[in-house]
């Protein structure tokens, strides 16, 4: 069980992390914010498919259960459930501090997420901004190892590609073609939104595929192709795909360090008693 509240912890979970319904992972957003009402951080574009909020909620209950409702945040039962997840999920182990509380406000506003389409330096920017390096990005986005994307996050690849009447030459043809049939088109899409494996190698275990998969020009979102192509992050991206073991070990460095961004401690925040919801004001 986490101490209550230590001077130093994993926190706010600084912009993005799994939370676990293994083998599926969701991105997340900072400081345990599971709210749900209208104008909520859970409730913008990039945080819309996130899933697992039920899991927390069980987590949270089975701790009011056994009287600590008040002494575990939501921050830390996402960072752990997310520890946990990855080591279900074949990924490393590994132990990250605890001791982080919860915002008191969950605002749409806050969610500052990349998107799928930036460059690498426009990404990177954003990573920069939080303290990360540029390997860690490359090492984070390896995350992109599990679960899955909506067609809408890629689809202007599939086809007519910035106005090039072709998919985007970077994307394998085959590849390309087979999204096509699951998507359909940016200008002619299917109704729903259907979703794809982010990795086509081997999606449900935490693994260097992820790697290989762009290096084979089988990146899903534009992010994560340009990632071998880049001058700045291909050098890398071919030594994690090479080296298993180097990105395991780079992943748990840089899945510690995100943990610690941002982190309220101390009498900052709160410990909510639901991770729907701040706590009501007295
Ligand atoms: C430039 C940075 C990033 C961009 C642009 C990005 C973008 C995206 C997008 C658009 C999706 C698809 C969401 C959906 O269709 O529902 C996604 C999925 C995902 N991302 Fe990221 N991401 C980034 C970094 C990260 C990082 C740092 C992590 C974790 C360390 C991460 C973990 C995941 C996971 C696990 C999924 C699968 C979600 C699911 O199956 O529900 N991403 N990402």
């Amino acid at each position: 069980m986490p101490s209550p509240v230590v001077s130093v912890g994993g926190g706010g979970v600084g912009g993005f992390c799994f939370l676990p319904l293994p083998p599926a992972f969701s991105m997340s957003t900072e400081n345990g914010n599971l709210k749900i009402s209208k104008s909520s951080e859970k409730d913008s574009g990039p945080n819309q498919s996130v899933r697992g909020y039920d899991l927390i909620d069980a987590a949270k209950k089975a701790l009011a259960a056994a009287n600590c409702a008040s002494t575990v945040s939501c921050a830390d039962i996402i960072t752990l459930a997310t520890r946990d997840a990855v080591a279900l999920a074949g990924g490393p182990t590994y132990t990250v501090p605890t001791g982080r509380r919860d915002g008191l406000v969950s605002n749409v506003d806050d969610v500052n997420l990349p998107g799928p389409s930036l460059s690498i330096s426009e990404a990177f920017a954003f990573f920069k901004a939080k303290g990360l390096t540029l390997n860690e990005m490359v090492t984070l986005l390896g995350a992109h190892t599990v679960g899955v994307a909506h067609c809408g996050f890629f689809q202007d690849r599939l086809a007519d590609f910035q106005g090039t009447g072709k998919p985007d030459p970077t994307m394998d043809p085959g590849l390309a073609a087979r999204l096509l049939r699951t998507c359909g088109t940016a200008s002619r899409p299917l109704n729903r939104d259907p979703t794809v494996f982010l990795d086509q190698g081997t999606n449900f275990i935490v693994d260097n595929q992820f790697y290989n998969q762009t290096i084979f020009k089988k990146g899903i979102m534009q992010i994560d192709q340009e990632l071998a192509l880049d001058r700045s992050t291909a050098p890398l991206v071919r030594s994690f795909a090479k080296n298993e073991n180097l990105f395991r070990q780079s992943f748990v460095k840089a899945m510690i360090k995100m943990s610690q961004i941002q982190v309220l401690t101390g009498k900052a925040g709160e410990i909510r008693r639901n991770c729907r919801v701040v706590n009501p004001r007295k």
